[in-house]
């Protein structure tokens, strides 16, 4: 599949599941509704927070590439931050405008836009901030590229991105190879056709370093792990989940969460 055929597939996706609101089954755009999906994903997900943080970046040029249901953008909104936020599935930004509005928040700018590229020119932003996105759009390597491009110098990006050695990326491969009785299959494939929008990627923390190595503009590089809620196989049935403790219980967590994080800097011009 062509990478145009392939992005219209993804784009169709979300657009159709707006990331976040199968968290709430109240009356669409009302407040209760938005206010319903941003208690629960920080409930699922308190760990944005600390990766985030939010108000440490007040008074800064941020762009969030890939808004979903803009749950995280608004916080960037409330810290007093000059946010910019994209999103190539037009709902998902109806959703952040209809948010924005009905909360009396004020974003710089807020478009439908494609994260593999930009309209906004080289070294504008304090700080990029894309949080399970880039994984899913089919040149991931051009959206990351497009992130540090618009990064200033001295600017920060902070990026997650799923963890192929995970324990839910292992337990996926056991659901959807194993037990369909299609060992050979990888969990690359696994993730391709099963996990989300099709085309979906994971990556080790060995690849990430390998790729950034690549780009002589970064500096001051971190990689790590989260343990998720997703790890403790929520969806999965008990057996699975008696396992997954267990496995967890004996290598430990750092290892094996299923958000990646980056961080790093432009390096600055001086
Ligand atoms: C898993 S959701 C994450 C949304 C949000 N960051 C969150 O944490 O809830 C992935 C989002 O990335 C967006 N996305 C994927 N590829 C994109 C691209 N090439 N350009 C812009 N948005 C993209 C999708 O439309 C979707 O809203």
């Amino acid at each position: 599949m062509k990478d145009e055929q392939l992005k219209q597939e993804v784009k169709e996706f979300w657009n159709k599941n707006v990331c976040g609101t199968f968290l709430s089954n109240k009356e669409k755009f009302t407040i209760e509704y938005f206010e319903e999906i941003e208690k629960k994903r920080y409930e699922i997900h308190p760990e944005v927070f600390s990766f985030a943080q939010f108000t440490r970046f007040y008074g800064k040029k941020i762009l969030e590439v890939g808004v979903g249901a803009g749950t995280d953008f608004i916080q960037w909104v409330r810290a007093g931050c000059k946010a910019y936020g994209i999103d190539f599935a037009p709902e998902a930004i109806e959703h952040l405008r209809r948010r924005l509005e009905l909360y009396g928040l004020k974003a710089e700018e807020v478009k439908v836009a494609d994260a593999e590229n930009l309209d906004y020119p080289d070294n504008f932003f304090d700080l990029v901030y894309s949080f399970g996105v880039i994984h899913h759009t089919p040149n991931t390597i051009k959206a990351l590229e497009e992130i540090i491009r618009v990064l200033k110098p001295g600017g920060l990006a902070k990026i997650m991105i799923y963890n192929r050695r995970s324990l839910l990326a292992f337990f996926f491969w056991i659901k959807y190879a194993l037990l369909k009785f299609k060992p050979w299959k990888s969990i690359s494939w696994v993730l391709w056709n099963h996990m989300e929008s099709k085309g979906t990627k994971a990556y080790t923390i060995k690849e990430i370093k390998s790729v950034l190595s690549n780009y002589y503009q970064i500096e001051n590089l971190k990689i790590g792990t989260i343990y998720t809620y997703y790890d403790k196989l929520q969806r999965f049935n008990w057996v699975m989940r008696k396992i997954a403790s267990v496995i967890t219980s004996l290598i430990g967590r750092e290892r094996i969460g299923w958000f990646l994080t980056i961080e790093f800097n432009k390096k600055s011009n001086n």
